[in-house]
């Protein structure tokens, strides 16, 4: 049988200041509950086009937080906003329509329309649904699994991808550089031209009571960089000294967050960012991360470099599909 999906859920809600209770958070994770108000410190945003500080700008920033916000990208904002339009009209189709797109947990595979992904050790359930599809390399795309309404889909998502690869050797090269290691080296030990990139689009409907409720639960990404592109109605969500802070919205920018194949790689130099994503009472929120992931068959584990008798492993050293595994499952690496 079909999941029933949140947006079906919100559709249908005749309250507006209840949810049913499978959506309440326990205390300690509800947004209204948990979010730091006082002054917090501003993610770093980054300007890729200076060239003379954006080693040192990526370095510092995934030392120390884990993320950073992107702008002078060079992704035109046309090429982002039909992204953006054709993703959001997906959304719009009839629920029948969309459900001819339903994920198939039977299929091994992660793509597809649908909701809630983590298991929940107490049951609950996250306030969003999501599509996944690969977007690169060419031999791991299943375009079956993209939308065929609205018509300009592949169009739009294939313009868009073109300019993130280049993005992401720029990404990975800095990190690399700010390693002490060759530009080449982290794209390398991820795969080089055959890391993944896993097109997600949360959709998350307005939602009666945003302060009890979660779009996404607290994790880190398991991605090695994430590319995640945020609309207008704000609710990412960082951990930063034990405080949950709110991101802000710069028009134009990419979030990057790092994720724990970067982590592993550099052995805790470079930090995968612990984050989450809360709702709008009024709006709905969309977002378009980008998981650039190794393939799953390629080993992963704390560079030579960085390991030694007086710096141990701080990490196993196993398959890519290995680490999703325990992470889905929820299982110790
Ligand atoms: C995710 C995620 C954040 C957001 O899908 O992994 O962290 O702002 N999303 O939607
Ligand atoms: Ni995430």
């Amino acid at each position: 049988m079909a999941q029933v999906k949140v947006q079906a859920i919100a559709s249908m809600l005749h309250s507006k200041d209840t949810i049913p209770p499978e959506f309440v958070r326990v205390e300690d994770e509800q947004p209204g509950a948990t979010t730091y108000r006082g002054p917090a410190p501003a993610v770093p945003v980054i300007d890729l086009a200076d060239t003379d500080r954006v080693v040192d700008a990526i370095a510092d920033a995934s030392r120390e937080w884990g993320i950073f916000q992107l702008v002078n990208h060079g992704i035109p904002a046309a090429v982002i906003g039909e992204l953006q339009r054709v993703g959001r009209e997906f959304f719009e189709l009839p629920q029948e329509e969309k459900e001819s797109y339903a994920a198939d947990p039977r299929s091994g595979s992660i793509e597809g329309y649908g909701t809630q992904i983590q298991k929940d050790p107490n049951g609950k359930k996250a306030w969003g649904d999501y599509l996944f599809h690969n977007v690169w390399p060419p031999s791991r795309i299943n375009h079956g699994m993209w939308p065929r309404q609205p018509s300009s889909y592949r169009e739009a998502n294939e313009e868009y991808t073109k300019y993130l690869l280049g993005i992401l050797d720029k990404i990975l090269d800095s990190l690399s550089l700010g390693l002490g290691l060759e530009g080449s080296a982290l794209k390398k030990a991820l795969g080089g031209e055959e890391m993944d990139m896993l097109l997600k689009i949360n959709y998350y409907p307005p939602c009666p009571r945003p302060d009890l409720a979660l779009g996404v639960v607290a994790h880190s990404d398991l991605s090695a960089v994430t590319i995640l592109v945020p609309s207008d109605v704000p609710g990412l969500q960082i951990s930063k000294d034990d405080r949950w802070i709110d991101i802000d919205y710069v028009p134009g920018a990419l979030i990057i967050h790092i994720g724990d194949q970067i982590e592993i790689l550099s052995n805790g130099k470079y930090k995968s960012v612990l984050h989450r994503a809360t709702v709008n009472k009024e709006k709905a929120r969309i977002s378009w991360p980008v998981f650039c992931s190794p393939p799953p068959e390629m080993t992963v584990g704390p560079l030579p470099q960085f390991v030694s008798d007086q710096n141990p492993a701080k990490y196993k050293t196993k398959k890519y599909k290995d680490y999703q595994y325990c992470k889905l499952n929820k299982l110790p690496q």
